[in-house]
C-alpha cells in the first residue's frame, strides 16, 4: 500500500497568495495561480450552521467588516460580509469562499492544495472532518491534495475514513515534539509540517530517514530559509511565492 502519487512542489502559497491578496479567498487562490504557483495551502472550518468554509480564525474581526465568532454564522450571514476590504480597496466585496466553491476552482485552474483541518479552540473536530473529508475525497484527485492538521484527533477521523492509499496526511508541528514519530506512524502520515525556525537538523534527517516528506511552514524569508533546502525539505510553504521564486531562480543562474 503506498500513498498517491504526489509531485510535491517547491513552493506552496500559504492561505493563497496572501501577501497579494486578501487571505483564504478565492482572489488569493487565482493571485497564486497567476504567479506560477501551483500549490496552495488553506484553512478549513464550519460555520456555526455546519457550512464548511475556508478561513484562518476562529472570529471574523481580523479579517472582515464585522465582528463575532465564526462559529455563530450561518452562511446566509457569512455571505453579507465584505472579507476584502480589510486587505485593501480593491478587494472590496470579496465574499467568504465555501470549500466547494474553492475545490471547484482548484479544479479549474488545476492547483494541488495542502487543506489544513483548522481546529479552533471549543470546535469539534470530527464534526469538521466528517463534514469535509467526503466532499474533499470525491471532488479532487488524490495527487492534488494534502490534508494537514495539528489535531490529532481530526487527523485519526481523516485515516479512519480514507485509507493511506487514497489521502495523503500530514501532521503539523509548532514545535516538533519527541513524539513526532509515533503521532505520524498512528495516521500513516505521508509529510511532516513543522514551524521552520524550530525543526532542528536532527529531526529532519530522521524524519527523511522514516520515508516522511517535509512541508516547512511559514518560510517568507528565502535567504534566512537557504541552508534547509540541504536538509530535504520538500516544499517551503510561504505568502510571497513570487519574491521567493525569484531568490531560487536567481540562486540557480549564479550558482
Ligand atoms: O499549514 C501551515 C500553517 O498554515 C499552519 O499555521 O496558523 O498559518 O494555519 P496557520
Ligand atoms: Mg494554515
Amino acid at each position: 500500500m503506498t500513498h498517491p502519487a504526489i509531485c510535491l512542489p517547491t513552493l506552496i502559497a500559504h492561505r493563497g497568495y496572501s501577501a497579494a491578496a486578501p487571505e483564504n479567498t478565492l482572489t488569493a487562490v487565482r493571485a497564486a495561480h497567476q504567479a506560477g504557483t501551483t500549490w496552495v495551502e488553506l484553512d478549513v472550518q464550519l460555520l456555526g450552521d455546519g457550512t464548511p468554509v475556508i478561513w484562518h480564525d476562529s472570529d471574523i474581526s481580523r479579517c472582515s467588516d464585522r465582528r463575532g465568532e465564526l462559529a455563530n454564522l450561518t452562511w446566509q450571514h457569512a455571505q453579507q460580509l465584505d472579507v476584502g476590504s480589510w486587505f485593501g480597496d480593491t478587494f472590496a466585496g470579496e465574499k467568504m469562499a465555501s470549500l466547494e466553491a474553492m475545490l471547484t476552482l482548484l479544479n479549474e485552474l488545476n492547483m494541488g492544495v495542502n487543506l489544513e483541518i483548522k481546529v479552533n479552540k471549543g470546535r469539534d473536530p470530527i464534526a469538521l472532518v466528517d463534514t469535509v473529508l467526503p466532499i474533499v475525497l470525491t471532488t479532487l484527485p488524490a495527487e492534488r491534495v494534502i490534508v494537514s492538521s495539528f489535531d490529532a484527533r481530526a487527523l485519526a477521523r481523516c485515516r479512519r475514513i480514507a485509507p493511506k492509499e487514497t489521502l495523503a496526511l500530514g501532521v503539523l508541528f509548532g514545535s516538533t515534539p519527541p513524539t513526532w514519530r509515533d503521532q505520524c506512524e498512528a495516521i500513516d502520515a505521508f509529510s511532516i509540517h513543522p514551524h521552520w525556525p524550530r525543526l532542528k537538523h536532527t529531526q529532519a534527517a530522521a524524519m527523511r530517514r522514516d520515508g516522511y516528506e517535509i512541508l516547512c511552514y511559514t518560510a517568507n524569508d528565502p535567504s534566512a530559509f537557504e541552508s534547509r533546502w540541504g536538509w530535504g525539505i520538500a516544499s517551503a510553504i510561504t505568502d510571497e511565492p513570487e519574491a521567493f521564486q525569484r531568490y531560487l531562480n536567481n540562486r540557480r543562474r549564479h550558482g
